[in-house]
């Protein structure tokens, strides 16, 4: 099944439960180039025999300009031309890394993903944001460009370690608490043992998610407005990510609580919300304490893209699934930084 969804710089199709092997047998030898990581390499090896496949090491830091000048080479050596489509089979590092090589490697070549971690699915591969990093520094360089495709084939969740079901659900739950109290509720009444396990919700759950950041991302491609909302829990997430070497989903999880915690002095977000929230990063298997370092993680969010001289626009909720965007004064986040730090 296939669908288009038409962003302002370009239409995706969105290509569901079909097979990724179609996919790449409808690719001439040599017309497609595969980026992957070297997990997904060993668990699939018959998915890379058709095409030259470039193989990343399966680590968040491998996510830099390195990497790109290194693939960058490896495909004019391979002969790939403005042609070539670039196929990202992976998780968010890998998909990043593709979109964003596609988006430069001879000015843009076409490029097209297949999510294969649940955070892909519902997130890191829809939206057309592509960058890497800058040492601690998350994403600092990178473009707006949309793919060409995103293939859904859930089969590859069957391999998906439990810590990585996790990570997914902490940007469902970021989607809950923005928008949609009736799914913050619904995941309070099930766990991941329930998705797995039931098919049906597991492919509605992803496709209420993927809506979500459609609908929010044709809004606002470029992010002037609704879509920095999507950044709930990500300011904080993005000082503490690299610092502690957290997993994209963990350090999301701790930055919904330290926004909650803003929210609760800045927006009027009542206690019992911060609670319930953390009651369900819990039950998902999140962590919502954390050892932090003020001083550190405070270097690095001044240096965050959303910065505006002393401000920092910040998202905040006003109630679950309702959320705002407000420019705040580094100190006011400084202090409950301070605050966390001193309870965990
Ligand atoms: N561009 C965006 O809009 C956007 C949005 C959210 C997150 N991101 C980025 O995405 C990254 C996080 O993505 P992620 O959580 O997918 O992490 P990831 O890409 O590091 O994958 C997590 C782990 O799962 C393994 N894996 C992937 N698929 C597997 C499978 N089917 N079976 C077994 N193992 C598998 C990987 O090898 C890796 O070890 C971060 O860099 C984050 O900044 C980008
Ligand atoms: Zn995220």
């Amino acid at each position: 099944m296939r669908q288009t969804v038409v962003f302002p710089s370009g239409s995706v199709d969105y290509i569901f439960q079909s097979s990724v092997e179609e996919l790449l047998k409808g690719y001439e030898k040599g017309q497609a180039v595969i980026i992957t990581n070297e997990h997904l390499f060993k668990l699939y090896p018959h998915l890379f025999k058709l095409h030259k496949t470039l193989v990343l090491p399966p680590v968040e830091s491998s996510k830099d300009l390195r990497t790109i000048d290194s693939l960058s080479r490896q495909l004019l050596e391979a002969e790939a031309t403005r042609k070539t489509t670039l196929i990202g089979i992976g998780g968010g590092v890998v998909t990043d890394i593709t979109g964003f090589l596609a988006s430069v490697y001879m000015r843009g070549v076409p490029f097209g993903f297949v999510p294969t971690t649940l955070l892909g699915m519902v997130d890191a591969a829809i939206g057309g944001k592509n960058g890497v990093n800058l040492g601690f520094n998350k994403n600092i360089v990178g473009t707006i460009n949309q793919p060409e495709f995103i293939l859904y084939d859930m089969a590859f969740l069957q391999s998906l370690p439990n810590v990585e079901w996790s990570n997914g659900f902490a940007e469902i739950i970021k989607y809950a608490c923005i928008f949609d109290a009736d799914l913050f509720a619904e995941l309070e009444g099930k766990n991941i043992s329930h998705y797995k396990n039931d098919a049906a919700d597991l492919v509605n759950l992803v496709d209420r998610c993927a809506n979500w950041k459609n609908t929010t991302v044709i809004a606002d491609e470029h992010e002037k407005g609704i879509r920095k909302l999507l950044n709930f829990g990500h300011t904080a997430a993005h000082a503490i990510e690299n610092l502690y070497e957290l997993p994209h989903g963990k350090a999301v999880a701790i930055g919904m609580v330290i926004a909650s915690m803003i929210s609760e002095k800045i927006s009027g977000l009542k206690p019992t919300d911060t609670h319930r929230l953390k009651e369900l990063l819990e039950l998902y298997n999140l962590p919502v304490h954390q050892k932090v370092n003020t001083y550190k993680a405070m270097e690095i969010l001044k240096m965050d893209k959303k910065r505006n001289n002393e401000n920092v626009d910040y998202i905040v909720l006003e109630a679950i699934g309702r959320a705002a965007i407000r420019s705040l004064p580094l100190t006011i986040i400084e202090t409950v930084f301070s605050d966390y730090e001193s309870h965990n």
